[in-house]
């Protein structure tokens, strides 16, 4: 049978997603059990899943290793994969944001040292501001950067605001709200359209489900 492979995020994310998929139809009992494997099917469904790193996600997708798979706007706005974006899945809900010490004011005096893991969205940010920046780019616990010295901003993911208000740093601007995204390879869509389509809108009608009740 031809099944459709399915790239989902390994982590919190992921166990959120796995269950928009489950809502939807394509649930696959193997995945829930507590292992360490990678590749789960369920051929009655149709599918087949593989955890994989988030940022790693829409390259699976773009090669067409997996046919789909889930990741957020950050990081398709980051990398700008070559794939179709067919659905808003409507978790994994964050904003990406300009932060800083609370009492860092940028006066525009010199050029401004911006620490991410999103060099690309924040070159994009601060052009549309025409100001000059320093992209210092960091793979992770990025709000040490400002506490340290090492940059006077920093441009990442905020959820809860949590990280930002325990280590004595605010939200400065907001540059584009993030959710997760179904996305497609654009060779998987044509070779099996029917199967992709029915799942990006059963997976958006959960999604707008979800919309709903929490409204
Ligand atoms: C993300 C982000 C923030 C944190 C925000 O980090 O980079 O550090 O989550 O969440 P909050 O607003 O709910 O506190 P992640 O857990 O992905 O780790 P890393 O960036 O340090 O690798």
């Amino acid at each position: 049978m031809n099944m459709v492979n399915i790239a989902l995020p390994k982590g919190r994310l992921g166990e959120t997603v796995y269950r928009s998929f489950k809502a939807a139809g394509y649930a696959c009992p193997s995945i829930e059990e507590e292992n360490r494997k990678l590749v789960f099917e369920n051929p009655e469904a149709g599918v087949r899943y593989f955890w994989v790193k988030p940022s790693d996600v829409s390259i699976y997708v773009e090669r067409g290793a997996a046919d789909v798979g889930v990741a957020g706007k950050d990081i398709l706005l980051e990398y700008r994969p070559d794939v179709y974006e067919l659905a808003d899945l409507n978790v994994g809900r964050c904003r990406m944001c300009v932060a800083a010490k609370a009492d860092f004011h940028d006066d525009g005096a010199r050029t401004l040292r911006v620490a991410t893991k999103f060099p690309r969205i924040a070159r994009g940010y601060y052009a549309s501001l025409s100001r000059d920046i320093d992209v210092i780019k960091l793979n992770g616990s990025i709000e040490l950067a400002p506490l340290l010295g090492l940059s006077d901003v920093i441009v990442d993911i905020v959820e809860t605001g949590r990280t930002l208000a325990e280590n004595g740093l605010e939200v400065k601007a907001e540059i584009v709200p993030v959710s997760a995204r179904l996305i497609a390879n654009k060779v998987s869509w044509k070779f099996k359209n029917d199967a992709i389509r029915r799942m990006a809108r059963l997976l958006a009608e959960n999604a707008a489900a979800q919309k709903e009740e929490q409204a």
